[in-house]
């Protein structure tokens, strides 16, 4: 468009900003005042003006900006230009720069002199609080992603506006000031000093960031010599130690893997009293809330430890895929996410081969499995057309199914021609942005196999299919529907990578299964079918994502292999989870399903069982809906099932026993707690009252505690809460924010729903950070869902106010989708009905849509009779 025809209003209501100019360089300067909360800076960019305009657009929020302090100066002339107009729109979050002359083609600067607030909201340039020496104090954190620079400065607030950054701080003397890069200068100057930090090579502004407070720190170097710290509060440094070696590994790790040194001369880690997500991957100054950095050797549990390796993985794995080559828009974040995800589990599993992840990531795929077979889902790749959208789309779809589908991906093209591929991609776009689309043409191109066509159908499409499969004359017959937990039926299509096996895991097959109907030829496996014990196996290890349902005769065969130990751990979880799915969807009965779950009583893997017990509480908790006559039976044939595996068990660890035995107890006495199990109960109750009176009790490790923590609620009522002020008490008392989730994470488990309401008030309380709200909402018991429902109404108001981002779906997510019936679905429908705003609307929608499939499957329950006679059989085999 000629210049002559721009006018401001063109630039309003924009999904992106307009490309005319393109910052190259930000000259940054932050001066924040900690007791005041406040900020002011400038900002200089150097700008590429590649078309006349008398406009500059780019992005600000909750920022003064006076027109007065705004000037642009060509490269190349002495004239300064000042604007006529600087118009802020709050709506779109932009400013308008109008100018009464055209600005020529070429290079200038853009000068804009600013003021805001450190907010407390977590995202933008924000406040966090911590306590030195028994004092309250404010240090000054960025939290940008996904469009939250603009709230610290004005800028090109899109990722494909890559830039250098030259960052100036101003801040007081005594406190520690990082950024993105190393510090080339300090000046002290009485009170404040000013520091200087090297330039930056080009990045997103969702990247940038700035620290400020008084900290401790770790410190070692890789191999190759890159600086790695990790700050943390004033003494507990310690407690960053092991995410120290493993970051340090990590990046030795992915230089190789990526075939790509890690670009920058420093690796700052730090963990943040008050944050919004797990971690944030700034390049080369990664935050992280305390859980996801920290370990303590005595009070830390198994899942902490993991949790940290995981976390640290996954962001420094950002340092390539994300911040080295970036997505071009926000459609192709599951880029970013998915990718991170799956090579965290990459790292673990190298330096933590006895964990065995590669299992433990099925827990990720399920969840991924549950979000998207509503109708409501979103394909991977995803129209985002606001900025209030962007937040939504951190979900189980990018992250999960994302990680799934490149594991898929991975294991189809085998993991050598993977990583070659991916190493050339890095090194074609390393400083630059990408799509989806290149990332299908680099490894299409390193394998010569039809890349495009087959992950087209995963990506851009949602949902994904479930394979039905029989047996008729000697022929495998398969069919492929789209999967919905609502039962019914959708339109999608895709191209399966079908893997199978037959009797043994020597006896494989593998084709790609792209129409509606087919069949396979079991011939070659002949032999194997007239045997009495012949089983079959579909998506053998699960590494692809889709669901199988077999016809009644191949379901026995398979309990047959599983009870007989034939079926490697991943394919009995694959099987729970397929059937899980199934009954809730309407499509298998709930006795099989009971029946199934019979079949794993010699089970020894831990997520399969971690498995089998989540799947039996949902079980529980939907039947306390749809026959609470008969929950007595299902919980006494559970309590059955697991008292046995919890006895091997026993409290206490063995000495040299390893990780997955941890977990696995923890996951088990908290199972046979939340049944009511009275031997449980009494003896947590027992090991808490010494742990009571003496913190390092060896009585009560912190594998267990969270366990004891919901035994205990579980003696809890509304006139006798002495076990509730105990966990406070508790609570109250520790500074490690592992010690204070699991005490949250267990104060609405009790059953008594005043108890659980009591608990939410605690939440919102000064005395709960709002990062930390979402463990206590989890929490809650199924006696709590209804008053946690009337609850999240009633306080609707203050918590929009003082929550945004996902810590806000969260509230809508945890409270509505676990609601059972129509009744609650209306109420909820008619609640946000004139509530929604673009940035839940999709938690909504999708919370509403899980009610009213639990709602169909109480339904479906109520209407199978036979339900108390299988429990009773299943008690008497026991
Ligand atoms: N890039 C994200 C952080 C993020 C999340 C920013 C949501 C903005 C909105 C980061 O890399 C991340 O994925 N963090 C995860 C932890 C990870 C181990 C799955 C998180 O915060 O949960
Ligand atoms: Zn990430």
């Amino acid at each position: 468009m000629a210049a002559a025809e721009q006018s401001a209003e063109q630039f309003r209501g924009q999904a992106r900003l307009p490309r005319f100019a393109a910052p190259r360089r930000y000259d940054l300067r932050l001066a924040p005042d900690l007791a005041a909360c406040a900020f002011a800076g400038s900002v200089a960019v150097g700008l590429a003006v590649s078309a006349p305009t008398r406009f500059l657009v780019l992005n600000a929020a909750e920022l003064d900006v006076a027109p007065a302090g705004v000037s642009f100066a060509p490269h190349g002339s002495d004239k300064v230009l000042q604007p006529v107009e600087v118009t802020n729109v709050p709506e779109d979050e932009i400013l308008i720069i109008c100018f009464n002359e055209v600005l020529p083609v070429g290079e200038g600067t853009l000068t804009i002199a600013f003021q805001g607030t450190l907010n407390d909201k977590m995202h933008g340039f924000y406040r966090s609080v911590y306590e030195l020496d028994g004092e309250k104090k404010n240090m000054a954190v960025t939290q940008f992603e996904p469009a939250d620079a603009r709230r610290c400065f004005p800028c090109w607030d899109e990722p494909a506006f890559k830039a250098v950054f030259k960052i100036s701080l101003e801040v007081p003397s005594e406190t520690v000031a990082l950024s993105n890069m190393p510090i080339i200068e300090e000046k002290v100057n009485g009170p404040t000093k000013i520091v200087n930090f090297e330039e930056s090579p080009i990045m997103s502004t969702y990247l940038v960031a700035v620290i400020v407070g008084i900290f401790d720190y770790v410190e070692a170097f890789t191999t190759d010599g890159t600086r790695v710290r990790v700050y943390t509060q004033v003494g507990k440094s310690a407690q960053g130690k092991f995410a120290l070696e493993v970051a340090v590994k990590t990046l030795v790790l992915f230089k190789e893997y990526f075939a790509v040194p890690y670009p920058l001369p420093k690796m700052d880690m730090i963990a943040i009293p008050d944050f919004a997500s797990g971690a944030m991957e700034n390049y080369g100054l990664v935050t992280y809330r305390e859980t996801a950095l920290l370990f303590d050797e005595k009070h830390s549990a198994a899942a902490n430890k993991q949790r940290v390796a995981v976390v640290v993985a996954h962001e420094l794995a950002h340092q390539w895929f994300g911040n080295l080559v970036t997505m071009e828009w926000w459609t192709h974040l599951w880029l970013n996410e998915g990718f991170a995800t799956w090579v965290s589990y990459l790292a673990a599993d190298q330096f933590f081969p006895e964990w065995n992840v590669w299992t433990q990531f099925l827990e990720e795929s399920t969840t991924g499995f549950k979000l998207d077979a509503l109708a409501g889902s979103h394909p991977i790749e995803v129209d985002i057309n606001h900025v209030d959208e962007i937040d939504e789309i951190f979900d189980a779809i990018s992250y999960r199914k994302g990680a799934s589908v490149i594991r898929m991906l991975q294991s189809y093209l085998g993991a050598e021609v993977f990583q070659k591929s991916l190493a050339a991609y890095i090194k074609k776009f390393a400083y630059s942005n990408a799509k989806t689309e290149d990332l299908w043409a680099a490894l299409e191109e390193g394998s010569g196999e039809p890349v495009r066509k087959l992950m087209h159908s995963w990506t851009k499409q949602q949902g994904y299919p479930v394979v039905s499969v029989k047996i008729k004359d000697g022929k495998l017959q398969l069919e492929q529907t789209q999967f919905l937990s609502s039962g019914s039926t959708g339109v999608g299509q895709w191209v399966v990578p079908i893997t199978l096996c037959c009797c043994s895991y020597s006896c494989q097959e593998k084709f790609l299964f792209n129409e509606k109907q087919g069949e396979f030829d079991l011939s070659g496996f002949m032999g194997c079918q007239k045997k009495d014990n012949f089983w079959i196996k579909l998506n053998v290890n699960q590494t692809s994502f889709y669901r199988v349902s077999y016809d009644e005769e191949l379901s026995s065969r398979l309990r047959y292999a599983i009870e007989n130990n034939k079926l490697s751990a991943a394919d009995r979880y694959g099987v729970l989870d397929d059937a899980y799915a199934l009954c809730m969807a309407g499509k298998q009965k709930l006795v099989s399903l009971l029946h199934l779950i019979a079949s794993y009583k010699d089970e020894t893997e831990y997520t399969v069982l971690a498995h089998v017990i989540t799947t039996s509480l949902d079980i529980a908790e939907m039947m306390a809906v749809a026959v609470p006559e008969e929950l007595g039976n299902l919980k006494k044939f559970l309590i059955d099932f697991l008292e046995p595996f919890a006895q091997k068990l026993g409290w206490d660890a063995k000495s040299g026993e390893g990780h997955l035995n941890a977990l696995l107890r923890g996951a088990l006495l908290t199972a046979l707690a939340e049944l009511g199990h009275e031997g449980t109960i009494n003896e947590a109750v027992r090991r808490f009252n010494v742990f009571l009176e003496d913190r390092d009790t060896p009585l009560l490790p912190p594998d267990v505690r969270k366990a004891a923590y919901v035994a205990l609620m579980q003696t809890v009522n509304k006139s006798n809460k002495t076990g509730y002020e105990s966990l406070l008490k508790i609570y109250r008392e520790t500074d490690l924010s592992q010690e204070k989730v699991r005490v949250l994470g267990s104060l609405a488990s009790c059953p008594d729903p005043e108890v659980v309401r009591e608990a939410l008030d605690f939440m919102l309380s000064a005395e709960v950070r709002n990062q930390d709200a979402i463990f206590l909402l989890r929490g809650v018991s199924s006696g709590g869902h209804d008053v946690a429902w009337q609850w999240l109404k009633e306080n609707w108001d203050y918590i929009l106010g003082a929550y945004s981002g996902t810590l806000l779906t969260y509230f809508v997510s945890t409270t509505v989708s676990p609601l059972a019936t129509d009744e609650k679905g209306d109420e909820a429908e008619e609640f946000f009905k004139s509530r929604t705003k673009a940035n839940i609307a999709r938690n909504v929608r999708q919370s509403i849509e899980r009610v009213r499939i639990n709602a169909q499957w109480v339904k479906n329950t109520k209407g199978e009779a036979d339900i108390g006679n299988v429990l009773k059989n299943l008690a008497n085999k026991h």
